[in-house]
Parts: C-alpha cells; sequence; structure tokens
C-alpha cells in the first residue's frame, strides 16, 4: 500500500483524496469566508495551514461549495516574497 503521507511538503490541491482529518476547519473556512472578503489563516509552523488551504479550502471552492460565487476561482500563490526597501542615507534630498 503506498504512503498516503507526502512528507514534510504540504498537501497539494490534488491530494484532497488523501487529506483528511481537518474537515471541521474547512468548514470553518468556508464560513467564514461566506461572511468576509478576506480570509487570514495563521498559526504556528508547521501545524498545517498550507495542507488546509490546498487540500481542504481550493477543493471545495472548485467543488462549488460557495453556491453564489459559483466555482471559477482563480488561485494565486504567492511564496516568500522579499520586498527591498532603500533608505537614503542621512542629509540625503530624495
Ligand atoms: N491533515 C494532515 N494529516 C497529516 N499530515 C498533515 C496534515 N496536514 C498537514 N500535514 C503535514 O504536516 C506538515 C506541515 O504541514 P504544512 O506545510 O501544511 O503546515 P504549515 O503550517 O503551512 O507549515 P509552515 O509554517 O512551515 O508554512 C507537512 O509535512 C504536511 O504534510
Ligand atoms: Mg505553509
Amino acid at each position: 500500500m503506498p504512503n498516503p503521507f507526502p512528507g514534510l511538503r504540504p498537501f497539494l490541491a490534488e491530494e484532497d483524496y488523501l487529506f483528511f482529518g481537518r474537515e471541521e476547519q474547512t468548514a470553518e473556512l468556508l464560513s467564514l469566508l461566506r461572511q468576509h472578503r478576506f480570509l487570514a489563516v495563521v498559526g504556528t509552523s508547521g501545524s498545517g495551514k498550507s495542507s488546509l488551504v490546498r487540500a481542504g479550502l481550493l477543493p471545495a471552492l472548485h467543488g462549488g461549495t460557495m453556491a453564489l460565487a459559483g466555482s471559477d476561482w482563480e488561485v494565486v500563490m504567492l511564496r516568500k516574497l522579499v520586498f527591498w526597501i532603500q533608505v537614503p542615507r542621512r542629509g540625503c534630498r530624495l
């Protein structure tokens, strides 16, 4: 029998059939999204945030769970954004 766990990486959206144990949290995210247009998932490192969003929330959205919003969601993944801020030297005119 193949190992159902992906190892150290998060579950992918297409691995939703292997993802379990987070049904309540997925339902909670959907419920919050129905009320607000912005939703942040926060938690300690390695607690399963990425997996919950990818393999719990996204398949539910694409499956049409949010009837009013439909199932045609455009998903944009942003990872490790680095912002460079250049601070002018003291006395320098901007
Ligand atoms: N429901 C689950 N069942 C079993 N393993 C899980 C489950 N959810 C996540 N994992 C595993 O736990 C680990 C951490 O998951 P994940 O990367 O999703 O967490 P994270 O909170 O996004 O981590 P980070 O803070 O590093 O971004 C991964 O190895 C993932 O495969
Ligand atoms: Mg993560």
